[in-house]
């Protein structure tokens, strides 16, 4: 595999478990130094940053909650000192916003503390880690914002407030592409579908009924692992995708097409 990111940083929210553990793992597999988010998961994400090390990479984690601005700050003066311990300055190249909660309630069942803590994660929190990032983002960096193929279709499911999270995120990749364009930053929406992390152990990992109407909603027949959406991000992160910006792109296996 050839080190297409050798020299870059990135840091990966929500790095300690799911999608972005794997997204993580391959950032560093192509030679990123990586800042491992997390939230809760503290052992975790040193086991993330331990793979990466033992594959020859280089990370450490950084903590927040997300859905706290004055947590993100406390981040960033965190991912400050450890870049510049490492690299003699605090610019970052890759930004990947993947952090997102997913409770699986229906319109009925959703309250108000849930609603308001969907939009706090997957889209405030999303914000303020933007809007702290893009200071240090060097020109021609990336931001990859984790969506979801519910942005574009219900395909049966019944989470309107999460969905619409996520429809919020891919307006934000729009206006941030627009405008950081001119710095050759480019800014995407990776959509995925149904893919077997802790996220969708209940409904999906545990019942063969939901597997089996998953897989077939879907062109290709399995049930999405994290490293099919590690692997597309890695093009979204590196040089190949200069020309690819404001798009939302799904890695979902052809799902509801
Ligand atoms: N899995 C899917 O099928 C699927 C499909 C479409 C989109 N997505 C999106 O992909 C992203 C990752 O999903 P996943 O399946 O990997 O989820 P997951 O397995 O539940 O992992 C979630 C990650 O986000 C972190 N996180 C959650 N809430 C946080 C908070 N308030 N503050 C800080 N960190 C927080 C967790 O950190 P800690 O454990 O350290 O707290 C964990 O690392 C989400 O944005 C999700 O909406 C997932």
């Amino acid at each position: 595999m050839s080190k297409t990111l050798t020299g870059k940083t990135a840091l990966v929210t929500g790095a300690s478990r799911g999608l972005g553990r794997a997204i993580a793992e391959r950032l560093g597999r192509d030679g990123a130094l990586v800042a491992v988010h997390y939230g809760k998961s503290r052992e975790e994400a040193d086991g993330v940053v331990t793979r990466i090390k033992t594959a020859g990479g280089d990370a450490f984690a950084v903590q927040a909650e997300i859905g706290s601005v004055e947590s993100i700050g406390a981040m960033f003066a965190t991912l400050d000192t450890e870049l510049t311990q490492r690299t003699g300055a605090a610019h970052l190249d890759i930004l990947v916003n993947n952090a997102g909660v997913a409770p699986n309630i229906p319109m009925e069942e959703t309250d108000e503390d849930t609603f308001d803590r969907l939009f706090d994660v997957n889209v405030k929190g999303l914000f303020f880690v933007t809007k702290q990032a893009v200071s240090r983002l060097r020109d021609g960096g990336r931001i990859v914002n984790i969506s979801s193929g519910l942005s574009r279709a219900a395909g049966g499911m019944d989470i309107p407030a999460y969905s619409a999270t996520k429809g919020a995120v891919d307006v934000l990749t729009r206006q941030w592409a627009t405008k950081y364009g001119a710095r050759g930053i480019t800014v995407n929406s990776l959509a995925p579908g149904a893919i077997d992390t802790d996220m969708n152990a209940q409904w999906l990992r545990a019942n063969p009924e939901a597997k089996a109407a998953i897989e077939a909603a879907q062109a290709l027949k399995r049930v999405g692992q994290p490293e099919d959406i590690g692997d597309a991000v890695s093009f979204l992160a590196g040089p190949d995708s200069r020309w690819v910006t404001g798009q939302y792109i799904e890695a979902s296996g052809g799902w509801h097409l």
